[in-house]
């Protein structure tokens, strides 16, 4: 055997242990994971604010301790707001139930803002019997649903409108409820479904949303495996600005249909405007 050969066989059973590593880590590891990404948004009429979203956390039967070490998590960063971004059951995950909503929220009672913990529905929410638990277990708690609805805070020296928008993806948005009575900037607005973005209003500051997963699995230099999906649309994740309007899509936390992520790993934004 030549020097030669030996090296191309050594470098393919490197890329064969590699490849073959790619399944353990998107089933069994990358999933397990969580981090707390921070981004920078350039906006003086917000500069100062931390803003915490989550969203996806599709909190399933055996999630309890990854959920408490989230709200852990959170509140180490000291966000001015928690902004939660919908999907927090799951409808349908394989081998796996979903945790019950009011158990879910009894673990997201635990999370902490100096201004406040405020919370929309995403799609895995649409059903009325999940909604209307939803509304029940969060009375005892610090969260306020902002379901197209705004509410209008006083966060260090500015005074910013906070809107939530139902999920544009199921039809549950109503940006004329939303907005009723914003008089004045800077607006921060939370969502579930990110194709609402053209339709949010020039004035607004900075848009946050998930619902996309990121893909789930995402492929560098080819994007999402499988595209277009139910999930996916214009936006996958990232920052994306289009004219003076800026929004940020988070890959989130959880799963659906499958536990499996590839380059998407579960995530809680925290964003602080300069
Ligand atoms: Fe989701």
């Amino acid at each position: 055997m030549t020097k030669k050969t030996k090296i191309v066989i050594i470098i393919l059973l490197i890329m064969l242990f590699f490849i073959g590593f790619i399944p353990i880590w998107a089933f069994f590891i990358e999933p397990n994971l969580l981090i707390s990404r921070k981004i920078e948004i350039k906006d003086p009429a917000l500069k100062g604010i931390r803003v915490a979203y989550l969203s996806d956390l599709h909190i399933c039967q055996d999630g309890k301790d990854y959920a408490l070490n989230m709200v852990k998590k959170v509140n180490e960063q000291k966000p001015d707001i928690i902004l939660l971004g919908g999907d927090y059951i799951v409808v349908q995950i394989y081998k796996n139930k979903s945790m019950k909503a009011d158990e879910i929220i009894k673990i997201l009672a635990g999370l902490k803002a100096k201004h406040g913990v405020f919370m929309i529905f995403g799609n895995h929410e649409s059903r009325p019997k999940t909604t209307k638990l939803i509304i029940q277990s969060i009375k005892d708690t610090n969260i306020k649903l902002l379901q197209n609805a705004n509410t209008k805070l006083q966060i260090a020296d500015k005074s910013v409108y906070l809107v939530g928008i139902g999920d544009y993806s199921n039809n549950s948005h109503n940006i004329n409820k939303a907005f009723n009575g914003v008089d004045s900037t800077p607006v921060i607005v939370f969502t579930h479904s990110p194709d609402i973005f053209p339709y949010i209003p020039d004035y607004v500051n900075m848009t946050f949303a998930g619902h996309t997963h990121g893909g789930q699995v995402y492929i560098p230099f080819y994007g999402p495996l499988e595209k277009p999906t139910h999930l996916l649309g214009k936006y996958i994740k990232g920052l994306y600005a289009e004219g003076s309007k800026k929004m940020f899509v988070s890959s989130g936390i959880g799963n659906s249909h499958y536990k499996i992520r590839l380059f998407n790993i579960p995530e809680i934004i925290i964003a602080d405007f300069k």
